[in-house]
Order: structure tokens, then sequence, then C-alpha cells
């Protein structure tokens, strides 16, 4: 990772000028003006007020110390060469980093990366493919990730889609950088709701129609529940009774409770099978069920928990947060036990070194008691544990995303309006394809659409759905970066066939030292940054780093293609510049793949 060797470079150069210094924490991060060079470090500002001295001066004292290193190198190597010019290894054995080094106001370096180093990426890219990108910095390492989460007998929300799509980029993104990954669907499948489900059901519920439409129909019978519940006071403590009943495991209770966990895992299940979300676990609520009593009596024993007016709560003074309540006077457990319980359950099956929340903003607060509450438990030594939170899905303008009636938006209508829009589009693009094929890209697009819309924005910020930017070949979306793809992939096909190449093949030897101009300079300076764009993803939980990263790439690509003949430049400068190409495919499906989003070969 260049960021890093630039840093490691910079540490050396300022222990060997300024001996005995403690360095203080510096950054080495891209320019937002790339014409001031590819990265750009402030290590001469922090060190300034340590060595009470001018950043500018500083600045330059440690470029000329840089330059003076890589001449030396230079030096080495150039005799070598000599001893080994015979040799074409030409590429490993020039190996200056920098290009050029300035110094900037007030008192930033500006470093270029040498053309031998962008040259020797391209390579590297080509010869691990799928691979570029990846590394071990995770190897050792597990991270539980706790996402989607959808409520039993209700359906799947816009929320848990937002949840169910970010916690799975993680999930790739983790495990593309070598950790163990675990992702646990921790479904709603336990607790209060079913009291009132089961009452709605056994009072008021049709069999015939719930057997035709169960999850539907469940959803109509929850909204009377609590239409009736606030004129009949009665209910409720009626509904507290059943749900006492089904923890008691009665037979009746928990064979409807069966029977609504197996009908919306069914409809879960269809959803996940159409976006490609794939859990290790979905142990859900219900499975911590008789660890729960043990959470309230350790919470006594170490003296964390305490009553308060027939309830068990946990005082977090010290955290300056509200006391979060454990159990309830009824003696009913909570969402809260079920977590802590959760918890103790990853620290001692996984083992992790961190768990990651994937959950709405809205639960903020409450997950900060329930991190609060783990730590008073001692159940996050060693373990980082962190919500991984997000905005609200908006519509077009600007309000709650719902439908016209105001009810929650169908997960699967929405899925399937994507798909049909782009259906649209294809059939106006390409009408010449198979129905089949036409059917297969309108999924790949739609489905790419709903997924970047979602990972393209930072995810603390709502997100909003705008059908025409979502499904649009232009601008920063799914669609584009997925044609752009297409159009190398035709390109490079059309290569082939005139070079009867069986495959773009490194081997061939492409000579990059053709590649010159501003356009392709361009691209190659892009591409050895996306290694550090997938680390800033893991990094901050964010995904978006990754799809800004590939839709810059994406742009600067179509720049070169619509700026520079291809195949029709000279022979070696077209071979070149085909392998530029297939570099840039490359890496455009590595991030998409890494954001769950197929590419297509044909669009
Ligand atoms: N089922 C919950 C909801 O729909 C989300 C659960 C998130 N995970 C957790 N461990 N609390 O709001």
């Amino acid at each position: 990772m260049i960021n890093k060797e630039i840093k490691e470079i910079i540490n050396k150069a300022v222990k060997d000028l300024y001996r005995d210094i403690e360095i203080p924490d510096f950054v080495v991060e891209w320019p937002q003006d790339k014409d001031f060079g590819d990265y750009a470090s402030n290590v001469a500002m922090v060190l300034a007020g340590k060595l009470n001295k001018d950043p500018m001066e500083i600045a330059e004292e440690i470029k000329n110390i840089l330059r003076q290193a890589q001449d030396d190198k230079q030096q080495i190597q150039d005799n070598n060469n000599v001893m080994v010019s015979l040799s074409n290894h030409q590429d490993d054995i020039n190996k200056s980093l920098f290009s050029e080094m300035t110094v900037e106001k007030p008192g930033f370096i500006n470093f270029k990366i040498s053309d031998q180093i962008l040259r020797k990426n391209l390579c590297k890219i080509l010869k691990r493919k799928c691979k570029f990108g990846s590394s071990e910095i995770g190897k050792d390492k597990t991270v539980v990730i706790d996402y989607s989460a959808p409520n039993i007998a209700k359906p799947m929300h816009i929320g848990h889609l937002r949840s169910t799509i970010i916690g799975q980029s993680l999930y790739n993104i983790y495990k593309f950088l070598g950790y163990k990954v675990i992702g646990d669907n921790h479904l709603g499948d336990w607790g209060t709701q079913f009291g009132k489900l089961i009452y709605a059901y056994k009072n008021w519920g049709n069999k015939k129609e719930i057997n035709k439409n169960p999850i539907k129909e469940m959803t109509k019978l929850y909204i009377r529940f609590h239409k009736e519940a606030e004129k009949d006071k009665d209910l409720e403590e009626a509904a507290r009774k059943e749900t006492k009943r089904l923890q008691d495991k009665d037979i009746e209770n928990l064979k409807i409770w069966k029977f609504l966990v197996k009908e919306s895992l069914k409809d879960f299940k269809k959803i996940y099978k159409v976006l490609n979300i794939k859990f290790d676990y979905t142990l859900g609520e219900s499975f911590y069920d008789d660890m729960l009593e043990n959470v309230v009596k350790e919470g006594f024993d170490k003296k964390i928990a305490i009553k308060s007016e027939g309830a068990v709560i946990i005082n977090l003074d010290e955290y300056n947060l509200a006391p979060l309540l454990i159990r309830k006077s009824d003696d009913a457990y909570l969402y809260a036990t079920t977590d802590l319980a959760a918890i103790k359950y990853r620290k001692e099956k996984f083992k992790p070194d961190k768990i990651l929340y994937v959950i709405a903003n809205e639960q903020e607060f409450y997950l900060q008691q329930l991190f609060a509450s783990a730590r008073l438990f001692g159940l996050s030594k060693n373990i980082k544990i962190e919500h991984i939170k997000f905005g609200m899905v908006l519509g077009k303008t600007g309000k709650k995303f719902s439908t016209r009636k105001g009810e929650t938006v169908e997960l699967n209508d929405l899925l399937n309006k994507a798909i049909k829009l782009s259906q649209k589009t294809v059939e106006e693009k390409n009408p010449k394809l198979s129905k089949k094929e036409k059917k297969k890209i309108a999924k790949i697009v739609g489905l790419g659409a709903i997924k970047y819309n979602d990972l393209s924005q930072n995810r603390m910020t709502d997100v909003s759905f705008n059908w025409d930017k979502m499904l649009s070949f232009e601008g920063n979306s799914a669609p584009y970066l997925q044609y752009t793809y297409a159009r190398i992939n035709s390109l490079n096909e059309k290569y082939k066939k005139t070079h009867k190449l069986n495959r773009i093949n490194i081997l061939n030897k492409p000579d990059f030292g053709l590649l010159v101009d501003k356009t392709e300079k361009d691209i190659m300076r892009q591409l050895i940054k996306f290694p550090e764009a997938v680390e800033n993803a893991a990094r901050e939980n964010s995904p978006h780093f990754i799809a800004l990263y590939i839709y810059e790439l994406a742009s600067l690509y179509n720049n070169f293609y619509n700026s520079a003949p291809i195949l029709k430049s000279e022979k070696n400068i077209a071979k070149a510049r085909i392998y530029l190409s297939k570099s840039v495919a490359i890496i455009i499906k590595n991030g998409l793949n890494l954001l769950g989003i197929d590419t297509l070969k044909k669009m």
C-alpha cells in the first residue's frame, strides 16, 4: 500500500533529521486537488509546534532528505543495472517511488508517484486480477456482523433493506482483507409483539385467509390489535398473558409462533435470494431465551443490576446515560436482555475482535446503553463493539419513503419495480438481445441500482430514492459503472478476435512505457489507490469509499476512451491501451463485487 510506504519513509526521514524527537501522528492522504500530486502529508505542520520552527522550512528539509535518499537508491540501482542490463527485470529494479516532490503552503509535502511504479502496478493488477486489493491485514482476526435482522410476522421494511445491503457489503470487504467474518441475522423472532399477534390470531384470525397470505394477514391483525387496544384497556394485559404462555412453552402458542416464523422466513429468504445475501448464522432473539435469566442473575452478582419498582435495571449514571431496563415488573425480559445475552454468546463462541451492529440511527441511544452495559458486565474487554448506523430512506420529495396510502413499502415490490424499470431501458438500448438475456441484464442492473444508490452515499446521511437517477446510464449510478465495464469487455473481445488471442494475458508483455498521455496517467494514478480505498472502507465501516473510488476510476476511464483511439492506434500503443483498459475492468469488477453488485460482459 503506497500511503503506508510513504508514511514509513517519512517517519524514517524525520528520525534521521531531528533525532530524539517523538513524532506526532500525521497523515498521508489523497489531496483534494490532484494537480498537487497523488499524496500529501501534513507531517511538517504537526512537527512545527514541537520543533518551534516554520512548517514550510521543515517541509523543505524533509523533502530534501527524501530526495537525497531516493537519489542514493537510484545510484545503487543504476550500478546494478549495468550488471544485469541484459535481464528484462527493468521494472523491478528501477524502484524510485516518487517522480516529484513539492512543498506547498502552509507546509504540505506533495508526492507524485513515479511512472515505473505506476506501470509496475498495472502488471500487478493483471497478475492478481480478482485478488488485487485483497490483503492479509485481518489474518487471525474475527469480525461478527449483525445485519438485516427483520422482524417475524411483519414485512421486511426499507430500513432492514439498508441494514442488509450495508451489512453484506461490509461482510465482503472484511473477508477481502483476510478477516474471519461471521454474519449473523439477529431475527426479531421473540418478544412481546408475539403475545399481541397470538391474541389477535386466536380471537380474530380467519385461518383460511391467513394460510393464503400469512404475513399480510398477520400484519393486518397486528394493526387491528393496536387499534382495539386503544379502546379496550384489557387487551394489553391479555396479550401479555399470551407472551408469558409462549415463553413458558405452551404448546398451542408455540405452534402459532413456529408457523409465523416459518412463513416469515420464507418471505425473507426470497428477498435474500434476489439480493444474493448470505448469513453464517440466523440465530434470532428466540435463541437466547433460556440465557436471559442468567443475564439478570449475573447482573445482580456483579452488583450492576438493581431492582427498581419491581423491575430490574442497570444503572448507567457513570456513562451519563439513562438506565437500561433488563426485566420488567411482570418478569418479562426485553430486547436489551437478549442483546446482552447475544454479546456474551458471541464472545464465547466466536472470540471476535470486533462486533458490528448495522442498525438505523434511530437505535443509537439504545445501543449506547447496551454497549455501556456490556462494558459493566466485562463483556467488551478486548472487543471493539460498534454501532454502524445509517440514515433513513427518503422518497423523491424528501419525505420518509412510503406508498401513497402511507403504508410501509413492500420490499418485494420495490425490487420488482427496479427490475421492471431497468428492463425498459435495456429494451430501448439493446432491442436485439434475446428475451432471456434482457431479463438477466435487467435484473443485474436493477438490483445493482438499488444497492449502489444506498452504498454510494455516506451511510450516515439519509438516502433518497430517485429512480431516474438510480437507473441512469450517466452519472454516479450502478448502470454507469456496469456499462463502463461492459464497454471495456466488448473492446477486449474485439481485440482478441483480431489478434486471435484467447485471453488478455500479462504474459503477452504490453509495453506500458507507451502510455504517456495525461488521460492514461490519470487512470494509472487512480488504479494504484484501490487497495487504500478498500482499507478506508473497512476502517470507517463505510462501503461508500469504494463506490466513490470506482466512480472516479470509471470517469477517468471514459475521459480516456472518448479522447483517444484504442483499437485504431499504432499496434503497440493499441496493445498497451487494451491492457490498461483490462486493468480498469478488473478493478471496477472487484470494487462492485465488494458492494455486492454484479457486472455484465454485455449490456
Ligand atoms: N429486529 C430489530 C429491528 O427491526 C433489529 C435488530 C438489530 N440487531 C440487534 N442485535 N439488536 O429493529
